[in-house]
């Protein structure tokens, strides 16, 4: 059942397709949806965001989220790094949770290596 994901915040939305689910950082990042990030891991929480509609929608809450967010989780809260959208919702946040925190520009660092950076094992020496 794909659907869009509407960042409310800068009006954009974004069509899910058919690739069955979507992180919602990562749609953000790409069709440039504005919503503020750092780490993209789960460590900072500089991507709260508020889903305002199609919470039944998403991805089941991780443990960083518990770890990052706390109370704030009952109020509708998640990140939008370890959330995942398998149909339409309504995500919001608060314009100014980014300041002072320098963003890594992450589609410009794939774009000028290739794509998204690959984390191949290497084979070690005993
Ligand atoms: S960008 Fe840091 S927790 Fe999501």
């Amino acid at each position: 059942m794909p659907g869009q994901i509407h960042f409310k915040t800068s009006g954009k939305r974004v069509d899910i397709g058919n690739d069955g689910e979507v992180n919602v950082l990562r749609s953000s990042i790409r069709h440039d949806a504005g919503l503020p990030y750092r780490c993209a891991g789960g460590l900072c929480g500089t991507c709260k965001m508020r889903v305002e509609e199609g919470r039944e929608n998403l991805s089941p809450i991780r443990k960083a989220e518990e770890r990052i967010l706390g109370d704030l989780l009952e109020q509708g809260y998640r990140l939008g790094c370890q959330t995942f959208a398998r149909g339409s919702c309504t995500v919001s946040w608060d314009p100014s949770q980014a300041k002072g925190k320098e963003l890594p520009k992450l589609r410009e660092f794939w774009e000028k290596y290739g794509g998204r950076p690959s984390f191949q094992q290497t084979s070690r020496k005993p």
